[in-house]
């Protein structure tokens, strides 16, 4: 287990003894803020507009909103959201390729003029609604593999549909200026970034055919970001086909990275309030115990990923139970729906009721994806430094509690967040 986990460990340990509330998700804000160095340290020249559509967290969003990156907006709520962090609407790309027409007018009138497209209709309802919009023609240019594949939905044939595009576009008198692509979420096969690139050389050129000068090159999503992974081969794929492909062209690369910036971040804790025991007949006859734990959180809720991509989850368990046997399980969500089951099949030492599992990379696409189905609530999130800096807190005017060394940040305190980066600034 790795140091950062133990601590968060001993952070929730800490925190199931002290308060009344029944699951939490720990938000670890060094993490994110790791990750934007660890970002900035490998694609320097390309400037992240995190994806909102991906985590959502006030919290995290004013952290990255104070490192001065860009968002990528999916709707009119996550434009509001954004700029209510005081964020320029310039550093804003509205990435949805189809747009709500009210949602288009309020970028209009907030001046979030950075948008994509892939279709005919869309370029006919933007030129009658913003046709001074900056415009990014999104091509499909997929992975073999991706745990989300977005090709089936979103982005138009690089050869057959995107000279129809751009023709219209200029018949229509629009600003075209970039080229996007999304290779998929959770990307298994980082040469597709390579080919997406080329693919974005072809389109680029019909473009300067029209007389159109494109500036933008967005790179999309799909950079994993659960603990352990790189983003490194990724790196080099695009670096040498941005070489290969660009070099001659003066483009500002962008991307849209989600999963990367805050899957590691946060770590959810549920706890066991009911559990049942069967007797299970094995093929050969031979009659087996299997334990069914009930757990506060389900597939409803932060585990929606086990529902919509069949995702697994991996917990572990709070505390260790050094003397018990261990026993065939599986973890069901609090809802009345059958299909709500977060683990089929593990084995786990015999628990109890007050126990707790705790699942680490629950970062990305799990909050703003939580239903109020049956009526359950999410989980409270609790915001987290790690201890290196821990003395300097002290002089700042954070608002924290301190559990075991490392401090906990008040949900939703500005001035926090600001004194974290001050702060952590000064250090690196
Ligand atoms: C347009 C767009 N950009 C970026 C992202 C973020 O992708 P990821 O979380 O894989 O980085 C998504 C995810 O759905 C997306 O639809």
């Amino acid at each position: 287990m790795s140091s950062k986990s133990f601590d968060i460990l001993k952070t929730i340990k800490h925190l199931t003894k002290s308060t009344d509330d029944a699951f939490y998700c720990i938000c670890n804000l060094s993490d994110i803020y790791e990750k934007y160095k660890m970002w900035t340290s490998v694609f320097p020249d390309i400037k992240p507009y995190y994806a909102v559509k991906c985590n959502d967290d006030l919290t995290a969003l004013k952290l990255l909103a104070s490192l001065g990156i860009g968002f990528d907006c999916a709707s009119k709520l996550e434009i509001k959201k954004i700029l209510s962090l005081n964020v320029d609407p310039n550093k804003i790309i509205y990435a949805n390729p189809n747009k709500f027409i009210a949602d288009l007018q309020y970028a209009v009138n907030e001046e979030v003029s950075l948008m994509t497209f892939d279709n005919e209709c869309e370029l006919y309802k933007i030129q009658k609604i913003y046709p001074r919009a900056r415009l990014v023609l999104r091509i499909k240019s997929e992975a073999i593999r991706a745990n989300y594949p977005m090709g089936n939905k979103f982005g138009c044939d690089p050869i057959e549909e995107a000279p129809q595009l751009l023709k219209l576009a200029k018949a229509l008198n629009l600003n075209v200026i970039g080229i996007s692509f999304h290779v998929g979420s959770g990307c298994q096969e980082p040469a597709a970034y390579g080919r997406a690139i080329a693919n974005a050389r072809k389109v680029y050129d019909y473009a300067q055919t029209l007389g159109y000068n494109l500036s933008i090159l967005d790179i999309g999503g799909g950079y994993p970001g659960a603990t352990g992974t790189s983003i490194v081969e990724i790196a080099d794929i695009v670096k040498r086909a941005l070489n290969a492909y660009f070099k001659d062209v003066d483009i500002q690369v962008i991307a849209e990275p989600g999963t990367f910036f805050v899957q590691s971040a946060y770590t959810l804790a549920c706890n066991i309030y009911a559990l049942k025991t069967l007797t299970r007949k094995e093929i050969d006859g031979t009659k087996v115990p299997h334990r069914m734990y009930f757990i506060n959180d389900g597939i409803f809720g932060s585990f929606n990923c086990v529902m919509s991509y069949q995702e697994e989850v991996y917990p572990i368990t709070l505390d260790e139970y050094p003397h018990s046997k261990q026993v065939s399980s599986s973890i069901w969500g609090p809802t009345c729906d059958g299909l709500d089951r977060v683990v089929k099949e593990i084995s786990l030492p015999e628990m109890a009721i007050g126990d707790w599992f705790v699942f680490e990379n629950m970062g990305a696409y799990t909050i703003p994806l939580i239903t109020s189905f049956n009526g359950f609530s999410k989980p409270k999130i609790y915001y987290v430094i790690d201890q290196n800096i821990r003395s300097s807190v002290k002089n700042s005017d954070l608002s924290i509690i301190n559990v075991c060394g490392i401090e906990i940040i008040n949900e939703g305190d500005t001035s926090a967040l600001r004194g974290f980066l001050k702060l952590y600034h000064s250090i690196i």
